[in-house]
């Protein structure tokens, strides 16, 4: 089951970064990311053309209050997003029933790229979410090409749980891996359906 989920205020503290809610404030730091060519494209959405269409996202963010801002902080500027979405697919993923959990999405700036910012944005967020908030378990996906973000996800503890497709809003259709990473703190055994897609291999 999806967990329930707000931001709600919280900040989290990292060596380099900070955590928190979007604001109205943002909107250029996110524009001056988002509207880079080839960085949405890998999650899946088209770089933003416009200020207008950073507004719209911007507001959604504020208004769901599931998406972190993060920022650097030295300076805090704006570098990126981590967003504690929904997971698809809930009635058909049925290991899943009677558990909590969410699945996480990310995108940074081009210009902060393989310096092991956005590890060290998901590992806090992940603690947060098992420590603090109990969850049982986080899925996190990336498309097959996309190398990177499955490194970030390898650094992080993630173990590949299923092959599908996935419809992007780019209006293709891709393969993607999606990931699984149990609460270490929970002795939890899930009862896995769906073994055609299932790639997962318990410990
Ligand atoms: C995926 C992403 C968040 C990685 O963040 P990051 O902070 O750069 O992560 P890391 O520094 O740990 O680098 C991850 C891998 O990227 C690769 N990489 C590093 N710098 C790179 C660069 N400048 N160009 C291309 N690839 C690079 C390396 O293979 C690295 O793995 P390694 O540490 O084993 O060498 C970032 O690339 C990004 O925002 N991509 C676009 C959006 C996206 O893909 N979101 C995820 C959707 S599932």
């Amino acid at each position: 089951m999806n967990a329930e989920f707000k931001i709600n205020g919280t900040q989290i503290e990292t060596e380099r970064l900070i955590l928190r809610p979007f604001q109205q404030s943002d909107l250029d730091d996110f524009y001056e990311y988002a509207s880079v060519k080839g960085v949405g494209e890998m999650a899946g959405w088209h770089h933003h053309e416009n200020r207008e269409k950073s507004q719209t996202i911007l507001d959604r963010f504020i208004s769901e209050d599931k998406t972190f801002a993060i920022c650097l902080k030295t300076s805090g500027k704006v570098i990126g997003s981590l967003g504690v979405e929904k997971y698809g697919r809930e009635e058909v993923l049925t290991e899943f029933y009677g558990y909590k959990g969410r699945e996480i999405g990310y995108v940074l700036s081009k210009d902060y790229w393989g310096k092991g910012i956005m590890p060290e944005a998901v590992n806090a967020v992940i603690k947060y979410l098992f420590n603090d908030l109990y969850l049982d378990f986080l899925l996190c996906g990336y498309y097959l090409f996309n190398v990177q973000s499955k490194r970030v996800q390898e650094k992080c503890g993630f173990k590949q749980y299923r092959k599908l497709k996935a419809e992007t809003k780019l209006g293709t259709t891709e393969d993607m891996i999606l990931n699984l990473l149990v609460n270490p703190n929970k002795n939890i055994k899930f009862n896995f359906s769906h073994p055609e897609t299932l790639i997962y291999q318990e410990d």
